[in-house]
């Protein structure tokens, strides 16, 4: 049978594989330590599995409005409103199956083919190809490390064209970790005025930031911008709850009715009941979201420490999510003790799993070869082990530093 060329050209999610290769592993008895997941190890907490329990009991099983539950919506207003000051309407948010939806509806509405997107570079795996399924083309602007992978204004402008119709902004950042500056959030602003841009914020780690500030986005430095702001969020990262599939877009009217009518032909409304659970999360207490942020704190401070010590290896401090990047390229041109060489993130990402039993994803998945992400939603002890492996394993390269 024959393939549409869409999906033919369609790459597959290289962390969602790496993290089925490591389970794939462990489901054969290998003792391997996974730093490859996108999810945070705790348990959904106890007061939102409850309401989801409810919900169930009281039959909350049936179809909903596609664009969501008026509920959900007033609460997911009543958190920006609480973290951000920003006062919004039930109507300018749409309930999706994850905040990953969100951003597809959103492509899908605001792109027609050939309009180009700004992505900054390294960027979340998933961001290229959903432009691109909307015919969209990505252009990538490449931050450096010692920038706090901020690239310069100038470099910004340089790649704006008569197609660019918008930039997508993730921080705190999967997979850096790091925090974009109020300064350079305004540079941004001062490029969208300019070129007349649309910007998607992607602020899926808003509440995972470690220096205890409030979560900040483009809007937090350019309320001006509102007409032109898309925001993206959900539940799954900051309360532990990937797996129940709710996330939202927020912005203009107009906008958020078109992607309703895109979901209303797609998907229909995101699961009834989880919906209900994540009315629980946002409107109920919020010191699970505060113990979690410290734990992921401890941990990024933790591995960072720790992998600093390892010759030919530089991490970057995480300011906030549950990822650290680490620059592994002084280890590059190495041979492995079968002979191979150590030449990019995905041969080093090999070697890694195969010798230390460790998995992280090779930063090349990001736009960053030098690199490879490390998750740190597993506890300390799982996390020391797997620095003490990697170690070993580097120590056993020919040539190594
Ligand atoms: C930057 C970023 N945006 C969006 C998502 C999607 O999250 P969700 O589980 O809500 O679809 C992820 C998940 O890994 C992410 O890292």
């Amino acid at each position: 049978m024959k393939l549409s060329s869409r999906i033919r050209q369609l790459k597959p999610s290289a962390t969602l594989a790496v993290d089925a290769k490591a389970k794939a592993l462990r489901a054969q008895g290998v003792d391997v330590l996974n730093l490859s997941a996108g999810e945070p190890d705790f348990d959904t907490p106890e007061h939102i599995r409850e309401a989801a329990k409810q919900a169930l009991d009281q039959g909350f099983t049936r179809y909903l409005p596609a664009v969501g539950l008026p509920e959900l919506r007033e609460a997911v207003c009543f958190r920006l409103e609480q973290d951000y000051g920003l006062k919004y309407r039930p109507e300018e948010v749409l309930i999706t199956c994850g905040a990953k939806q969100a951003l597809y509806n959103l492509a899908q509405t605001l792109l027609d083919p050939g309009d180009e997107v700004l992505i900054l570079s390294p960027y979340w795996v998933s961001y290229p190809p959903i432009v691109e399924l909307a015919g969209g083309v990505p252009v990538i602007v490449a931050g450096r490390p010692e920038k706090n992978f901020e690239p310069e204004p100038e470099e910004i402008l340089a790649r704006v064209s008569e197609r660019t119709r918008g930039v997508i902004l993730n921080s705190p950042s999967n997979p850096t970790g790091c925090i974009y500056s109020r300064e350079f959030l305004s540079a941004v602003a001062e490029i969208v005025r300019q070129k007349d841009l649309w910007v998607i914020s992607d602020d899926i780690y808003d509440r995972l930031r470690f220096d205890g500030r409030p979560p900040e986005n483009i809007l937090s430095v350019a309320p001006d911008l509102r007409s032109r702001v898309l925001l993206v969020n959900g539940v799954s990262k900051a309360y532990a709850m990937t797996g129940w599939r709710i996330g939202w877009a927020v912005g203009p009217e107009e906008i958020i009715k078109a992607a309703a009518k895109l979901q209303g032909q797609s998907t229909s409304n995101a699961t009834a009941f989880a919906q209900k659970a994540a009315v629980a999360a946002l409107t109920g207490p919020q010191d699970c979201v505060e113990r979690m942020r410290q734990a992921f704190a401890e941990r990024a401070e933790f591995l960072y420490q720790a992998l600093k010590q390892i010759p030919g290896v530089s991490p970057v401090r995480p300011q906030g999510t549950f990822y650290l990047f680490a620059d592994f390229s002084g280890i590059y041109g190495c041979r492995t003790p079968s002979g191979r060489e150590i030449r990019d993130s995905v041969s080093l990402a090999e070697y890694l799993l195969e010798e230390a039993r460790v998995a992280a994803v090779p930063g090349v998945a990001f736009g960053e070869d030098r690199f490879l992400r490390l998750s740190f939603a597993q506890g300390l002890e799982t996390l020391r082990e797997a620095v003490s492996r990697i170690r070993q394993a580097l120590e056993k390269l020919a040539h190594a530093p």
